[in-house]
């Protein structure tokens, strides 16, 4: 029998729907194909109609025009955040099912509509909590649902931000304020939140957090620095000098043509020494990082009790030198931990030997959030065909880890007070 071809429209052509979906879905000829694109950003609605081949008269610059009619089997999402909500409800309203970016909202009464449109409308909806797909996450899961630590009774987890990717989204870049981001503990770790849950298999009840904006501030810039780090005389010994980050930085690391965060400042494709220097010198990431617009913590720690008496922390720091997740799970008969910077799961039976396995013997694709980004594709066409009925991030389920940062965010607002989340749920 010939194998069904999803089609598919992004909407949002960035560093998700453009690099991450989109050049992934267009390796995948046999499940799917890109037949309508969105964007305001006209150098992006072209490079990227061009790179997945989409018909001149099906790009759209017009998000009322692209809303007029339903175009393909799927949408994905991949606007900036306080996009996402109101474009679901179009894209419900048309009969789409629906890939859509994290963070939904941090309105609480748009997640509860958005949850109550897509049941009304029995469309389905994926959440982009891409960790929840990774073989590592799952691999972690099977060994719990093993009990091969016995009854779980704690989990410790930390998301190690590192200092420049902080510096690159939360100081200089889109989620920098709260005027037009959600709450850092959101943007960053509702993934986290998320996967807290699934460990945990119970909703939360309560959390409590604290947290701040300890260094990327104003009293920090250092003495006769510039508001631009080209035009200062720190440019080559500040460990956040833009050049350093994204000029050095790139040829460190052998001047890859395309990888983040590189491909973010700049359009340019592929990547040049010139692009970055002009991006830097006039564009948003080549601001002193004590002289920008920005609110966001960079540090918060949370305190969760779940319904079914597990309970975790969460550590979100962004002053770490290596990235990934430690996460260390408590047993009765044994420890679990994730090194994803050793690359490394260790089982750690109190009764015998330990067990160590290499993440890189779990999966030989490892790009994008750990494999993530791409499993969810693979996923998402079994969901659409039927082969598996159930999303592992639906709706639901994700709104909960949102009640969550919500919560969170409440706590460490009011000092760290206790915040019960069924008032999140209504
Ligand atoms: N799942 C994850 O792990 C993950 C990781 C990073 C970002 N995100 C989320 O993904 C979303 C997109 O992030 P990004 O890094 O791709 O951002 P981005 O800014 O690179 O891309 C967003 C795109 O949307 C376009 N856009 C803005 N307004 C529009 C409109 N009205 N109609 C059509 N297009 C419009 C912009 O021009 C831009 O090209 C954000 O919500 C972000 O929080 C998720």
């Amino acid at each position: 029998m010939e194998k069904k071809i999803l089609t598919v429209s992004i909407i949002g052509l960035g560093g998700r729907g453009g690099e991450a979906y989109g050049r992934y879905l267009i390796t995948q000829k046999e499940k799917f194909k890109i037949t309508h694109i969105c964007d305001i950003n006209h150098v992006r609605l072209h490079k990227y109609g061009e790179t997945f081949d989409v018909a001149e008269e099906n790009r759209f610059d017009d998000e009322d025009k692209f809303f007029e009619k339903k175009w393909s089997d799927v949408l994905f999402i991949t606007t900036q955040d306080r996009m996402h909500v109101r474009m679901a409800k179009k894209a419900l309203e048309l009969g789409y099912d629906i890939v859509l970016e994290k963070p939904i909202s941090d309105d609480v009464e748009e997640l509860r509509e958005l949850s109550r449109l897509a049941h009304e409308k029995q469309r389905k909806i994926m959440v982009c909590h891409v960790l929840r797909y990774t073989v590592t996450m799952r691999k972690l899961k099977e060994i719990l649902n093993s009990g091969a630590i016995g009854k779980l009774v704690s989990i410790d987890h930390t998301e190690n931000v590192v200092y420049w990717h902080e510096a690159h989204s939360y100081v200089r870049g889109n989620w920098r304020n709260r005027k037009f981001a959600t709450p850092m503990i959101m943007a960053k770790c509702c993934h986290d939140l998320d996967l807290l849950q699934d460990f945990v298999g119970s909703r939360c009840k309560s959390v409590a957090s604290m947290g701040s904006l300890a260094y990327f501030k104003p009293e920090f810039k250092p003495e006769g620095a510039a508001d631009r780090c080209v035009n200062c005389k720190y440019i080559d010994t500040c460990t956040y000098s833009a050049k350093k980050i994204y000029v050095r930085g790139w040829y460190n690391v052998g001047k890859p043509l395309n990888i983040f965060p590189f491909n973010l400042i700049t359009d340019a494709y592929p990547t040049t020494e010139e692009a970055l220097t002009e991006a830097i010198t006039t564009g948003p990431y080549g601001r002193c990082v004590f002289a920008c617009d920005n609110d966001v913590v960079d540090n918060q720690t949370v305190i969760m009790q779940f319904e079914n008496g597990i309970t975790a922390t969460l550590k979100m720091e962004a002053f770490v030198k290596n990235g990934g997740r430690d996460i260390r799970f408590f047993g009765t008969d044994g420890e679990l931990e994730l090194s994803e910077a050793n690359g490394t799961i260790t089982l750690k039976d109190y009764r015998g030997a330990d067990t160590v396995w290499k993440i890189t013997d779990l999966t030989d694709d490892l790009e994008g959030h750990g494999g993530g980004d791409h499993r969810m594709i693979d996923e998402l066409y079994d969901i659409m065909t039927g082969k598996n009925p159930q999303v592992a991030t639906s709706i639901d389920e994700s709104i909960e880890s949102h009640y969550m940062a919500l919560a969170a965010e409440e706590s460490r607002l009011a000092g760290g007070q206790l915040v019960q989340i069924e008032k999140y749920r209504g």
